[in-house]
């Protein structure tokens, strides 16, 4: 669909599940050479396939976000396209939520999200390579949500950041967006429907039609359909367009 994405070197976390399996699979499927970095992934950064690599790391973990794009920069090359998918959530009430709760979906959220877009951003100045930043927020950037107090909370900074370093990198040729997804069938958000109807009172299947009732396009959204705006993000079409954050809700956020 974009030959221009067949020279791009991709990075995505999250890239062992849901979303960010997606979103490999989708930038493989245009010729891309695409590393796949989890929390789950097997240790060391490995050629898995012709144009395929994966590496473990902890995305909120400073020393090894830099040492696995150093060990990315000399094995396969200089990123130009990274899509920063890991992610983690925790359900409570605000009044019941913790400070580990809350540390934990900072940490991995934003801040992980923040140091892997800052090295990517690093080295593309760096080599005076222009390049594209691909953050994954939330509607819950934009919203919200009973029960999703530390969450909410860290993909709002997700999008404060992406409006920040749009701004600081457009002098330098990259642009900076993010995708806000919607309700997602993931193994998150099924792990979600359970944890979050148990604060409820309500069954995961109850939490599943709720879900479905909230959405004007009448379903919920597939992994696919967020990687076909990661690719319109990273193509050429795009070009123009930075700092945003993109609904991807079937209709539920529409600002
Ligand atoms: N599913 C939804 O409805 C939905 C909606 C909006 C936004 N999102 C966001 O999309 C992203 C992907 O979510 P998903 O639903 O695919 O979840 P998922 O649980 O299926 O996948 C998340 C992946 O992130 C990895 N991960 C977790 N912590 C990590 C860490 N510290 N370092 C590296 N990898 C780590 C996990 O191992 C997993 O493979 C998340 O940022 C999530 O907040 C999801």
């Amino acid at each position: 669909m974009f030959a221009e994405l067949r020279s791009r070197v991709v990075f995505v976390t999250g890239g062992g599940s849901g979303i960010g399996a997606g979103i490999v699979d989708a930038f493989l499927g245009e010729g891309a050479i695409v590393i796949s970095a989890d929390l789950s992934a097997p240790e060391g950064l490995d050629q898995i396939g012709e144009r395929s690599w994966t590496v473990r790391l902890d995305v909120s973990d400073e020393t090894a976000v830099e040492s696995v794009l150093d060990a990315v920069s000399e094995a396969v090359g200089t990123v130009d396209v990274v899509v920063t998918a890991a992610g983690t959530s925790t359900m409570g009430f605000a009044i019941e939520t913790t400070g580990s709760d809350w540390d934990r979906n900072l940490d991995v959220n934003a801040k992980g999200s923040f140091l892997v877009a800052r090295g990517v951003a690093r080295r593309l100045v760096s080599a005076e390579r222009n390049g594209r930043i691909i953050f994954i927020s939330s509607q819950a950037g934009k919203n919200g949500y009973r029960g999703m107090t530390a969450y909410v909370a860290s993909k709002h900074a997700v999008l404060g950041v992406t409006k920040t370093m749009a701004v600081e990198l457009a002098p330098h040729g990259i642009t900076v967006n993010a995708i806000c997804p919607g309700i997602i069938e993931t193994p998150m958000k099924h792990r979600e429907r359970i944890e979050g109807g148990a604060i409820r009172g309500m069954t995961a299947e109850e939490v599943a039609a709720e879900d479905r009732s909230q959405v004007p396009l009448g379903r919920t959204g597939t992994t696919q359909d967020v990687a076909a705006v990661a690719l319109f993000l990273a193509s050429d079409l795009a070009s123009y367009m930075t700092g945003q954050g993109l609904n991807v809700t079937g209709g539920m956020t529409m600002h």
